[in-house]
Formats: C-alpha cells, sequence, structure tokens
C-alpha cells in the first residue's frame, strides 16, 4: 500500500469503471475491481455482493465475485454452479452477518476466538483474520466486500485505502440497477406497442366486420321498416308477422354480434366479470336450447357422473354453451344430431359439444380460437369468427381448459374442463 500501490489502484479502479460503463456486466467489473482490492492489500482471498432483503425483511448478501477457494468436489461444483447467478449468504449470527446488519465495518483478527463469528463449514481453508466493508449509497447499505487472511491482520490503514474501491462498486450497483430498470421500461414499452398494436389490428378487424355484418340486417330493417310504414293498412295478420319477424332476427343477429365484441373487449381489459356460485348446468344447457332460433329439437343433453350443482358462473357457462351448440347446429346436417355432455368426475366438471358435421381442416385447428378466424371449409356459413375466440375467453376466466378434437366430413368434439364442483 506505497504510494506507488496507491497509484496502480486508482488506475485498477479507473480501467475497471472505464470497462464497466462499456458492457454494464457487474460480474466482470466485480472480478476485475476484487483482484484489484486484493492485490493492493494483499489478502488471500475476498468476496463482493449485493445486499438484498428476504420477504421477512431480513438482510442476505448475494455475490457478484467471490475468490474460488473450492476445498472439495462439493463446494467445487457449488462455485461452478453460481458463476453466473452468485451465491446467498443467508447466515446473519456470522461476522460478514454483523456488517450486514450494522452497516458498519467488522475487523476481526482472530476470527476463531470473536464471539461474533458463525464457524466455518467443514474442510472450509482456515480463516486467520476477517474484513467486511460496507457498500454505501447514501446512506444505504446497498452491498458488502469482505476479505480474508492478510498477513499482519486488518486496520484503519487497510480500510482507507480500501475507500475508493467501496465508493467505486457503490457507483456500479447504483449503475447496474438503473441499467436493470432501463431495460425493464424498455420491455414494458415494448410490450405495451405489442399490444396495442394487436388491439388497433383487432379493431380495425371488428370496424370492418361490423360494417360488412351489419349491412344486411340494418337493409332488413329498413326495408321492412318503409314497408310497414306505407302499407301497413294492406298487409294481413301472416304479413304483418313476417314483417316484425324479419325486424326482430336481424336486431338479434346485430345484438349477438355486439355481446360477443363485448366479452372479448372486456377479457382483453381484463374486466370480464367471474361471479361463481353453484349453478344447474343441466338448467343453463337447456335454457341454451330453448333459446335457440331453429334446430333445438336436434340437440340431447347427456349426463355422466354424479351430477351436482357446479362452481361456476351462470353467465359465462351460458356464452360457452350457446356458442359451441350453435357451431355444431350450423356445421353440421339438418339431419344429424347434436349431443351436449355433462361429466361430473372428482373435483371437475367437463362440458363437451359434439356433431357429425364438416369438421374443421387439422391445419386450422391450432387457430381457430382466435378472434375472426374461420376455417377454410366455413365461407359456405355465416359467420364473424368470434364465437370460439369468446369461448376461450370464458372458459380462461373460469380458469378451465379447452380440448378439441375433429375429423373432416366426421364431425367435431369440443370439451371444456372446469375445477369446479362444490365438493
Ligand atoms: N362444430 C364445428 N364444426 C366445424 N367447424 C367448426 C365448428 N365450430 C367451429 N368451427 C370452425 O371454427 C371457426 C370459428 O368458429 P367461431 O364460432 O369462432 O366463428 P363462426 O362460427 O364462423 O362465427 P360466429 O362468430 O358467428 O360464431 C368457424 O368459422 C368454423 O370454421
Ligand atoms: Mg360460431
Amino acid at each position: 500500500m506505497e504510494d506507488g500501490n496507491s497509484v496502480a489502484l486508482l488506475k485498477g479502479v479507473s480501467d475497471c469503471l472505464a470497462d464497466f460503463a462499456g458492457h454494464f456486466d457487474l460480474r466482470i467489473a466485480a472480478e476485475q475491481l476484487l483482484t484489484t482490492a486484493l492485490t493492493h492489500i494483499g489478502a488471500e482471498f475476498g468476496y463482493v455482493g449485493e445486499v438484498l432483503y428476504d420477504g421477512a425483511g431480513n438482510p442476505y448478501l448475494k455475490t457478484f465475485a467471490l475468490t474460488n477457494i473450492a476445498w472439495d468436489d462439493a463446494t467445487r461444483r457449488l462455485y461452478e454452479e453460481s458463476a453466473t447467478s452468485g451465491l446467498e449468504f443467508r447466515n446473519l449470527k456470522t461476522l460478514f452477518g454483523v456488517g450486514l446488519l450494522s452497516a458498519k465495518p467488522v475487523i476481526s483478527n482472530e476470527p476463531s476466538m470473536d464471539p461474533r463469528r458463525g464457524g466455518l463449514p467443514h474442510g472450509h481453508p482456515p480463516l486467520n483474520s476477517f474484513l467486511a466493508l460496507p457498500i454505501l449509497r447514501g446512506g444505504t447499505l446497498i452491498g458488502q466486500i469482505g476479505f480474508g487472511n492478510r498477513g499482519g491482520g486488518f486496520d484503519q490503514k487497510v480500510l482507507d485505502a480500501l475507500k475508493p474501491i467501496s465508493s467505486t462498486f457503490a457507483v456500479m450497483i447504483e449503475g447496474s440497477r438503473a441499467d436493470t430498470r432501463r431495460k425493464a421500461s424498455e420491455l414494458d414499452l415494448i410490450r405495451t406497442d405489442h399490444h396495442l398494436k394487436q388491439a388497433t389490428a383487432l379493431q380495425s378487424q371488428f370496424v370492418s366486420m361490423a360494417s360488412h355484418e351489419f349491412r344486411n340486417p340494418l337493409s332488413i330493417i329498413l326495408s321492412s321498416t318503409e314497408l310497414l310504414e306505407r302499407y301497413s293498412q294492406k298487409f294481413n295478420e301472416p304479413k304483418l308477422k313476417t314483417h316484425f319477424e324479419r325486424i326482430r332476427t336481424s336486431i338479434a343477429h346485430m345484438q349477438a354480434i355486439l355481446e360477443d365484441v363485448l366479452v372479448l373487449g372486456k377479457a382483453e381489459s381484463g374486466t370480464l366479470q367471474f361471479n361463481p356460485e353453484p349453478i344447474d348446468l343441466a338448467a343453463v344447457t337447456h335454457l341454451v336450447f330453448q333459446s335457440l332460433p331453429s334446430g333445438r329439437e336436434r340437440c340431447h343433453l347427456r349426463i355422466t357422473g354424479e351430477y351436482e350443482p357446479a362452481l361456476l358462473d351462470a353467465k359465462l357457462m351460458h356464452q360457452i354453451i350457446e356458442n359451441l351448440v350453435s357451431n355444431a347446429l350450423k356445421y353440421s346436417a339438418e339431419d344429424s344430431g347434436v349431443c351436449v355432455e355433462l361429466v361430473f368426475s372428482g373435483c371437475n366438471v367437463a362440458v363437451s359439444v359434439e356433431d357429425k358435421g364438416v369438421g374443421i381442416p387439422p391445419e386450422d385447428i391450432k387457430k381457430i380460437f382466435e378472434p375472426f378466424v374461420r376455417a377454410r371449409n366455413a365461407p359456405d356459413f355465416s359467420g364473424t369468427g368470434l364465437g370460439l375466440a369468446v369461448v376461450r375467453a370464458c372458459v380462461a376466466r373460469q380458469n378451465g381448459t379447452i380440448q378439441i378434437d375433429s375429423t373432416l366430413g366426421a364431425g367435431t368434439r369440443i370439451c371444456a374442463t372446469f375445477p369446479c364442483t362444490t365438493r
């Protein structure tokens, strides 16, 4: 620690800082600086680490660099494994623990007799002297450097000599933390941007779908209203009924599309409500059958297992069953049946809907739950491609999973399973 030595120390410190400013890799810089410090004070081994806090608020040390003093295979493996992630030291009833709790330097020139010692692990090389130095930033403890086995022990002079080292570590830890924060906010920004782009794409898809899908029902409503306005006196009862029915059906169609878009919007923004209560799934299914505009005579309900109320959301379950059943009816022949099965097993309940219809081409199955996606064999059937996206959102909101089995030309079975019985 002669004058020449101090010049070497300052050069080491400034080289290390310059390198660090280029790569912001704390581990590389810490190793460099620790070696400089060890040489400067003439100690055998050392460590440097960041002070972190566990769930209970207790400080612990996570190393950036430490001299490899492995003394057997197990410690050698430990050093190798923790080379990149760092070792954690949590025992506060030790000499370094005293330093963590007090945020003050700890000097022990006779560690084996020191009442503050925690003892060394079996096989650890003898510790003749020890120094732990706090790394402080704005009065807060953010790290610790420690040294072992210096000929002649440690004293105030060594502490003073190490000041440039500890303040450089403080700058580097702060710098690295700021860099981590900057990277995290950059990642956040990228994510938000991606999310925004997705939302904008979805919105423009919705606008083009709505302008296309709403045109037909709106012109039906317009023409029927005009006819009723002009000729209602001349129309007989059945003719009047036909026009009112056309208006009602067109409105219902638009309402259904809007409802789907609303559910998807809520799912996207995380505001889709899930109010679990014991519900009678058979009753919900019958309600869906009754609300179908046509085809209810083709639908059958089968119950397997021990029937009991399910702890689910009635509204979400109605949406799921309605979408699956109307798909099954739409994509299958008018003389074929559709089977809804409720399977109760253990703590789970599964709702499956099966048809003997056109099926889905295997290459389309993967994306079929995305909004606006329709299979390549769907153009002969009317639809917006929102139904299954709604099903997926309603199933996910109730912590369920979906399974789909489909064979082109033979039929489709979609099954949603929920962890939800009241048992
Ligand atoms: N049971 C089924 N059999 C065959 N194909 C199906 C079945 N269910 C869904 N599909 C395919 O999946 C696509 C997406 O279904 P989804 O319910 O999301 O949309 P859609 O039925 O086309 O329109 P809508 O929004 O009116 O429900 C359909 O276009 C169809 O290609
Ligand atoms: Mg559908």
